[in-house]
């Protein structure tokens, strides 16, 4: 296996600017030098991940991760270093020896779920390969076709196809791969011998893949519809597929969705393989229309307006109803929805009227949810009578109570005066009683706006359940710093005799720092954390880099450091030392022995106690 030599790594970084990868997953904002936003790596409300491009590192001051770029790839999509440094280099452009790359693109397989995503992508290449090459394929070939399916895009999704000959179980048991692991990937059903048959059979297939680009489910679509089938049919719950986490096409939408600053949520599989066909590219889909908050937390990540854009039908409209009400009750995203005219499904639309009349309406048929909603309170109701009409209006009004923008509002109200021949000033009336009686309400929903905590804030006050630090710690954070940032303080603390951090991890940087320096001319913290290697001390230097950031330091304060580090350390060793005689006291039941050191140690504590209070 090719190590990738230090000097290639060095130049993808330096071809890469963080904050731009990180931009693909994270929306980023500016506050002061440096981007902040939500946490890709847990849930949260209020941005405390921050990306300092002076530094070209990342921090989370909530859970505490950190690293540079390639950390954050390993972090995010779980692969390796090597990985890392291929992802990052395609992003920049950056040429890379095809000796580095081809390992990094074999899926890590001596794990669980790389052996189990291995087994998914070439269940999906054998589909493929039925689907474009074999006679077997061919009725559904020509059915994607008829549906206005090109090559390409057949290409670009992997779509295939399962024959009713069950082939999936006989390929796989040629390449002898392991029972328990077939079971567990779902793409088989067990009877009660525990033999495993193909799931899919006669089925269109639609490799469902992860953030990550990776295949970690199926769904088939049924070629003819017959009553006792469902239409689609998806891959079970397994290691890899978490039905409600999953958004199809997020991780080839992600880039288009950055760019256009938006994403359009569709309601089938077909929708969004149809509109990137036309050029739409920044669509996804929940699997059906059960749209969760997971998934509507990983796209709030990504980006702050969606546009909803489910089918013209019934179910199309409850739905989007439903989506409306569950986006603004737990994001910040700004909701437009999409719906095409005559009940059509986007496919349909697409068909029907070609791309570029495609591309066109996506942009001109947004409403806003109000405007939805108005027009979906009244389907149904054929409002020829008073009470109807009264009736409609009540479910109305709580709608409008929420419009901020006064222009909006008055928009909505001439509307309805004009369409129901009523007073004006009757509707606001009604709309004030509303919004009093739903003042409390609204009073919960309002979130106050996030803001965002500063890179230069100390730790302590940042993450409240970490135990505040001590001042030698204090004291040993702010040298090691200064060692690093500056050759002047480097050069003295070095002649200093003895020195020596109190805490081990500090020490172990600074002597790994020594030898950093011997080959390298200045200091990076970006390219410092790849040289540690170590994970909790990379976390050290990357929170020492986020949360200290002074410009400059005078000789004076790294003397008071010094002092106050050189004067805890012979008392911090002698503690350590009672505290471990102590322990092997107790051990031996010796009692006299452990009075007489618990009463050493209370008075080497308050030695230390009143050194802290200078
Ligand atoms: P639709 O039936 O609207 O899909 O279901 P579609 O895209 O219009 O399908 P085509 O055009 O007939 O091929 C929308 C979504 O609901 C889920 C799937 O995620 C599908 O993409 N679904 C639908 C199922 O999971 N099972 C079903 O039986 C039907
Ligand atoms: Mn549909």
């Amino acid at each position: 296996m090719a190590k990738i030599p230090e000097d290639v790594i060095e130049t993808v970084r330096t071809a890469t600017n963080i904050a731009d990868v990180v931009g693909q997953y994270v929306q980023l904002k500016k506050s002061g030098k440096n981007l902040f936003g939500l946490c890709p790596f847990h849930e949260e409300r209020t941005p405390s991940f921050s990306v300092s491009e002076d530094k070209q590192i990342f921090h989370c001051f909530s859970c505490g991760r950190g690293g540079n770029v390639f950390k954050f790839l390993m972090e995010l999509e779980h692969v390796s270093f090597r990985e890392a440094v291929v992802k990052v280099a395609d992003f920049s452009h950056v040429d890379l020896d095809t000796e580095y790359r081809e390992e990094a693109n074999a899926p890590a397989v001596d794990s669980k779920t790389g052996q189990l995503i291995d087994l998914h992508e070439q269940a999906a290449k054998l589909y493929h390969h039925i689907l474009v090459n074999t006679e077997m394929g061919q009725p559904a070939l020509d059915y994607l076709h008829q549906r206005g399916l090109t090559d390409a895009t057949i290409e670009q999704y992997q779509l295939g196809f399962a024959p009713g000959q069950r082939l999936l179980k006989p390929f796989f048991d040629q390449r002898q791969a392991d029972y328990q692991l077939l079971r567990q990937s779902g793409l088989f059903i067990e009877n009660t011998q525990g033999e495993l048959r193909d799931r899919f059979t006669e089925r269109v297939m639609f490799p469902l893949r992860n953030a990550s680009g990776h295949v970690a489910a199926f769904s088939g679509r049924v070629l003819k519809k017959t009553e006792d089938q469902p239409k689609y049919l998806n891959s079970p719950e397994t290691a890899l597929f978490t039905k409600s986490r999953l958004l199809f096409n997020f991780d080839l939408a992600r880039p288009a969705i950055r760019q256009a600053g938006e994403v359009t949520l569709f309601e089938g599989y077909m929708d969004v393989i149809s509109a990137a066909q036309a050029g739409v590219l920044n669509g996804i889909a929940s699997m059906g229309t059960s749209l969760t908050t997971e998934q509507i937390y990983a796209i709030e990540r990504t980006t702050d307006k969606i546009n909803v854009c489910y089918d013209g039908d019934t179910p199309g409209q409850r739905a989007t109803q439903r989506a409306i009400g569950l986006l603004q009750q737990h994001s910040h995203l700004q909701v437009s929805v999409i719906q095409l005219p005559e009940g059509q499904d986007p496919d349909e639309y697409r068909r029907a009227h070609g791309d570029e009349a495609f591309q066109q309406v996506m942009q001109s048929a947004k409403e806003t949810p109000i405007r939805f909603q108005l027009r979906y309170l009244r389907r149904d109701r054929a409002l020829d009578t008073d009470s109807e009409r009264l009736a409609y209006l009540n479910d109305v009004m709580p709608l409008l109570a929420q419009v901020s923008e006064p222009v909006a509002l008055d928009l909505y109200l001439n509307q309805l005066a004009n369409e129901f021949q009523l007073d004006k000033s009757a509707l606001v009336a009604q709309l004030k009683q509303v919004r009093q009686s739903t003042a409390a309400q609204q009073e919960r929903q309002h979130v106050p706006a996030p803001t965002p905590v500063p890179l230069t804030a100390p730790v302590e006050t940042v993450h409240q359940q970490r135990r505040p630090l001590t001042r030698l710690e204090r004291a040993e954070r702010q040298l090691l710093y200064w060692l690093l940032h500056d050759r002047n303080v480097w050069a003295k603390v070095t002649q200093v005799p003895d020195f020596c951090f109190v805490h081990d991890d500090y020490q172990v940087i600074y002597t790994l720092a020594q030898g950093y320096f011997q080959t390298h001319q200045a200091y990076q913290s970006a390219q410092f954390t790849d040289f540690i290697q170590e994970e909790r001390l990379q976390q050290l230097v990357i929170e020492l880099e986020s949360t200290i950031s002074l410009t400059a330091v005078t000789p004076r304060e790294i003397d008071d450091y010094l002092k106050v580090i050189m004067d805890e350390a012979p008392l911090d060793a002698q503690l350590r030392a009672k505290k471990r005689a102590l322990t092997e006291a107790s051990r031996l039941g010796d009692a006299a022995q452990q009075r007489q050191l618990v009463i050493e140690i209370v008075q080497l504590e308050q030695q230390r106690q009143a050194n802290k209070q200078v």
